[in-house]
């Protein structure tokens, strides 16, 4: 049995991507496989939390004792997200939201004969900006992911301070067998103490090693 030190939180944890349709066949989406997300649920539990994990699309089987929250649209993780948060005292978004949707959804499959269609765009919400408006800080750990290729530290620090979390984890996309998709990743955790450098590992034990982090730097609020 693993140690139980998040025995008494309740994590939220969000996990793959988004898909925006656009017509009845077709959507636009992006690499993530839910792995990562999937791996923070799977440990968590193990170590005693309660987990709950807003999932996007994927392939993967759900973790044993989680409670599993299935999205497709990013509005459709927004409104799950803001149902569940005040529930949690740890948010994780691993999810890699679609910023961006079709503005027109045709009802009708695109034909060929049609000539190529011109997609517009418009924004979708920032569910992890919004959190860090949202969430009590002295009741809620708030970590948000970042997918980057370069600057890790620079890009972690904006995204920390603009969204108001606690922890970042940056994913350094640009290595081999990192990031998207792959079963490993390498991970930089910044957060106003400075920044640790996780090894390139397996995204279950990334997963552990961001945990123990947390705990270890007795970042976990008090449960009432
Ligand atoms: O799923 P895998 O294949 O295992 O890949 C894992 C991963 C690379 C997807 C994951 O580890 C990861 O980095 N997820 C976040 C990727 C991302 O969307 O980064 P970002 O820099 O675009 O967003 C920053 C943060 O804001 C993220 O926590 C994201 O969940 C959140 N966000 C972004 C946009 C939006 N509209 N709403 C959000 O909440």
């Amino acid at each position: 049995l693993a140690v139980q030190d998040l025995a008494g939180q309740v994590v939220l944890v969000t996990a793959g991507p988004t898909r925006e349709p656009y017509d009845p066949a077709r959507f636009l989406s992006n690499r993530s496989s839910g792995k990562m997300g999937y791996a923070l649920a799977r440990t968590a539990f193990r170590r005693g939390a309660e987990v709950i994990l807003v999932s996007g699309p994927t392939h993967l089987s759900p973790p044993a004792g989680v409670r599993l929250v299935q999205v497709s649209t990013a509005r459709q993780m927004h409104e799950a997200v803001l149902t569940h948060y005040q529930e949690a005292s740890v948010i994780v978004k691993a999810a890699a939201v679609s910023d961006f949707r079709s503005a027109d959804e045709y009802r009708e499959k695109i034909k060929k004969d049609q000539g190529a269609p011109v997609l517009r765009l418009e924004p979708n919400p920032d569910i992890l900006l919004e959190l860090g408006t949202l969430r009590d800080p002295r009741q809620q750990l708030l970590v948000g992911f970042a997918a980057e290729s370069s600057n890790f530290e620079q890009e972690g620090r904006r995204k920390l301070a603009k969204k108001n979390l606690d922890l970042i984890a940056v994913n350094d996309i640009g290595s081999a067998h990192c990031g998207f998709e792959t079963d490993a990743n390498r991970l930089i955790l910044i957060d106003n103490d400075g920044v640790t450098e996780l090894p390139h590992t397996s995204k279950m034990r990334s997963a552990d090693l961001l945990w123990d982090h947390i705990v270890g730097n007795g970042l976990l609020r008090e449960r009432p």
